[in-house]
């Protein structure tokens, strides 16, 4: 996968603790990374040759180009 031509997605932590966890790419589907992200940080990432899903535990807002969600309202 090209990622110069993926798109970026963002997760704004709306708590301390919020934990972005990405999934591996391929047959075998495991955790291979978990940031932490305290409240008001910011983390910027792309899905990529080894990152083909995300997990985003507690409470946070998420923007992809398919639009904005937060993780703790119906919206
Ligand atoms: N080294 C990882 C990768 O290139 C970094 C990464 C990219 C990542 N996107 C992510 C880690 C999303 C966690 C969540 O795939």
């Amino acid at each position: 996968m090209a990622t110069s031509e993926n798109e970026f997605f963002v997760i704004k932590a709306k708590e301390n603790g919020v934990n972005v966890i990405g999934l591996t790419r391929g047959s075998d589907t495991r955790f291979h990374h978990s940031e932490k992200l305290d409240k008001d940080e910011v983390m910027i990432a792309q899905f990529t040759d080894h990152t083909s899903a995300v997990k985003v535990r507690g409470k946070a807002v998420i923007q992809t180009k398919h639009g904005e969600m937060h993780t703790d309202t119906d919206s």
